[in-house]
């Protein structure tokens, strides 16, 4: 569909070209699904409806539902002349206010709910200033909402896939979809987290271009619930008509998986690294001010201003651009880093660097307009997601905005540390050699492997620091050979990371304080007892 009228958008209006509705229903065959009864929710002009009336001969009912008039009349003529035994229903109705228990309750089992739910989402409606949603009181309040639809914006068909896996909980049936990628995964890792059971899962991945125009990963989603087995795997098949699974996906271990073959194969490699914690770059939604470009021998802030100030708070810095893509790009821009660890008092910029200070209150407002939560209550011109960790002479980076694997070292530049802003990822290093160790196994296939089995790569940002996190280094290390070289930089970075501060959890809000002696005391022991189980095969001593 090329030209999309505004009506046809609001309604996610993408009708099925029949050859596509006859391949996917003879998937269904093939996997001897047999319903006695048939339901498409949103039918439009009813292909996959006829499609199944055909294939399914033990069908009893089927039923159409939608609200655009004029394609359920066109689809009545249709059926009045292929519906010999009467067994088609077409209803006019809006998703949303149909009372779909009364429906549900006449079908008999196994039921099964196919089609091609609108392709649409509520920020999208939310522009045309469209009615064609959920109502947002009985929303709000569901169970799973949020899990499964994430904040704000959202997909209409993951809403309406979830009120489909509501029905069947307690009926037997399949749901066959034709939806996002995403949005199918997302349903099975809700489903396999709630120990919804699931028997069957298949995903077959469709060109959305070729059919729809459309450029999304799009799939027919076929899954089965009550059907007696309950498996955390479902099989990917790359075409239609693909004999076999290319990969499966699947929840095992607390982690959804986008390869469970590759998983299988370093899943020893998975566990906490208590003296290795990734960290994610400074955080402070104020680049325009906070950000400086060198212009000959002054800079350039983001209001295209010349700045002269002293560079005592000024920090060379990378952002996920400068390392995202190929090589490193040093000395493009410079951070005010305003505090060393969170809260503390600003107020000493003042005397030690007047510039900066008169600089920062100039800019007050900008400053102060920053809408997040947790710059309130806090010292002038904060920043958060800062620690010692942030100065660190070496760092081991990754971009969190790139689609790309590949784990860089920086070192100090102009004699500085390089400080990172919050869409990059890092492991401070203390040495070069610990850098370069890091980095060296980080980038080994086994690595890349383990993270490839659970990075889902047509996520927006699929590197994050959950992810990273996953993968143990001392574990890692041993399968590269590597584990002495390893704990000596475990051992001597032992006492540096007790001492941080927490990192960017929860936007900062960890970082309030440092941590208490008791809290502080509790991880020194639990690492140093890690350290001694690690280090006792190289007779290293640890010091209580
Ligand atoms: C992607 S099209 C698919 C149509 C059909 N299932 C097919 O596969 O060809 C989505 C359909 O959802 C219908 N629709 C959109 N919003 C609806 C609502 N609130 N209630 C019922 N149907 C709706 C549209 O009219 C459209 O026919």
């Amino acid at each position: 569909m090329s030209q999309k009228t505004k009506e046809q958008w609001e309604y996610g209006d993408f009708q099925t070209p029949s050859d596509l509705t006859k391949q996917a229903i003879s998937v269904l065959v093939k996997l001897r699904i047999q319903p006695c009864s048939v339901l498409e929710p949103t039918c439009g002009k009813g292909s996959f409806l006829l499609s199944a009336a055909q294939a399914f001969s033990s069908a009893h009912e089927l039923i159409g539902v939608d609200i655009n008039e004029q394609y359920l009349n066109d689809l009545k003529t249709r059926v009045a002349e292929i519906d010999k035994k009467k067994r088609i229903y077409i209803i006019l109705g809006d998703f949303f206010t149909l009372d779909w228990q009364e429906i549900l309750a006449a079908l008999p089992e196994p039921i099964l709910i196919v089609g091609n739910p609108p392709w649409v989402t509520s920020a999208e409606l939310g522009l045309l200033k469209s009615k064609n949603l959920p109502q947002k009181s009985n929303f709000h309040v569901r169970r799973g909402y949020d899990a499964i639809t994430g904040k704000s914006n959202f997909d209409i068909s993951e809403w309406m896939l979830l009120k489909h896996f509501e029905w069947l909980r307690e009926r037997r049936g399949t749901i066959a979809m034709l939806c996002k990628t995403a949005v199918a995964r997302k349903l099975l890792a809700h489903s396999w987290k709630n120990d919804i059971p699931i028997s069957l899962a298949h995903i077959y991945i469709i060109d959305a271009q070729k059919y729809f125009g459309a450029s999304v990963d799009a799939c027919f989603f076929v899954v089965t619930l009550l059907g007696g087995a309950d498996s955390k795997n479902c099989s990917v098949y790359k075409t239609l008509t693909d004999g076999q699974a290319s990969y499966t996906i699947g929840y095992h271990d607390g982690l959804v998986l986008s390869n469970v073959e590759k998983y299988e194969k370093y899943k020893h490699l998975k566990g906490i690294d208590y003296s290795y914690k990734w960290r994610s770059g400074i955080k402070h939604d104020c680049a325009k001010v906070m950000e400086l470009e060198p212009d000959s021998q002054q800079y350039r802030n983001g209001f295209g201003e010349r700045i002269t100030i002293e560079n005592d708070y000024l920090y060379p810095m990378l952002k996920s651009s400068d390392i995202g893509n190929g090589d490193v790009r040093f000395g493009r821009k410079y951070m005010i880093v305003t505090q060393r660890f969170v809260g503390e008092d600003t107020n000493i910029i003042k005397r030690t660097a007047p510039k900066t200070w008169l600089y920062l209150e100039n800019h007050d407002e900008a400053l102060s307009k920053r809408a997040s939560a947790i710059y309130r209550n806090r010292p002038k011109f904060s920043i958060f997601g800062v620690g010692r960790y942030s100065f660190s002479p070496w760092k081991v980076v990754i971009s969190g905005f790139y689609k790309r694997l590949a784990f860089k070292v920086v070192g100090l530049y102009e004699g500085k540390p390089i400080v990172m802003d919050d869409t990059v990822y890092f492991l401070p290093c203390w040495s070069e050699a610990e850098a370069r160790l890091i980095a060296h196994i980080l980038n080994s296939q086994p690595a890349i492997d383990f993270f490839e089995s659970i990075i889902f790569w047509a996520d927006k940002r699929p590197i994050t620091i959950e992810i990273l996190k996953q993968l143990d280094l001392r574990a890692l290390s041993a399968e590269l050979g590597r584990k002495t070289d390893y704990l000596r930089f475990a051992w001597q970075r032992h006492d540096r990371e007790s001492e941080e501060t927490e990192g960017q959890l929860s936007l900062g809000i960890a970082e309030k304080k440092p941590l208490n002696i008791k809290g502080k005391q509790r991880i020194t022991n639990r690492s140093r007892r890690t350290l001694q189980k690690a280090a006792a095969p190289l007779n290293f001593h640890v010091i209580s």
